[in-house]
């Protein structure tokens, strides 16, 4: 990681440091792996961006496919985002190209959990970090499909509208959940879902149940949240 980003970054993140982060999480922070030092010439066979609406942060991968197999050879990336999402990151772009690299299709079942798991848990509230990489990775991958012409294989992920009133999808409720929202109301004061249309809030409180349990298992197990 270049001097100048790497103190960015770390003066940035110095304030989520304390007891909450494992051995291992330090580890990928400290010292990333697969980290993009300079793009300019990289000849990718996919590249994808996200940003966290959570924060502004970005995130961005880059991959390279072996066309034959299309297991992933390389995965590099490259944030300004804090610590959880560098070490999260970090942990993601080794899974996927480690023991010969994983097909394109296991890679884009890789759950955050199973990132977690691998980093040993991190703070509930920095869970929205942690999904960065691997929906820049999913990104990355349709760019892959694109560019080499299989359209069929893209998948793009649309949002339910769950909400008919204030047109609130199932991802907005998921980014609410990633953002810390963990309750009705929580998730209520930052979208107002069901506030126009009452009937939609048992589905809501199933959704974050669901959310809850998809994002925050390690968390409840580590006794962290
Ligand atoms: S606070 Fe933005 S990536 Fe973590």
């Amino acid at each position: 990681m270049p001097k100048s980003q790497a103190s960015d970054v770390v003066g940035k993140s110095a304030s989520n440091q304390g007891g909450f982060y494992s051995d291992t999480v330090k580890e990928h922070f400290f010292h990333p792996k697969n980290f993009m030092e300079d793009e300019a010439g990289y000849e990718a066979d996919g590249t994808g961006m996200v940003g966290s609406p959570a924060c502004g942060d970005v995130m961005r991968v880059w991959i390279k496919v072996d066309p034959k197999t299309e297991r992933i050879l390389e995965c590099k990336w490259k944030t300004f985002g804090c610590a959880s999402a560098i070490a999260a990151t970090s942990m993601m772009s080794v899974m996927v190209s480690e023991n010969g690299g994983m097909t394109l299709d296991a890679a884009r079942e890789l759950k955050p959990q199973q990132i977690m798991e691998r980093l040993g848990g991190l703070p509930a509230r920095k869970i929205h970090c942690s999904v960065l990489g691997d929906k820049a990775l999913r990104a990355a991958i349709n760019d892959y499909y694109r560019k080499t012409g299989q359209t069929e294989k893209i998948e793009i992920e649309q949002g339910r509208i769950v909400d008919k009133v204030l047109k609130i999808t199932d991802h907005d409720i998921e980014e609410a959940v990633l953002e810390g929202a963990d309750t009705l109301e929580k998730v209520q004061a930052k979208t107002k879902v069901g506030t126009g249309d009452p009937a939609c809030i048992p589905e809501v409180e199933q959704l974050i149940r669901f959310y809850k349990e998809k994002y925050c298992e390690m968390q409840k197990e580590d006794g962290s949240q």
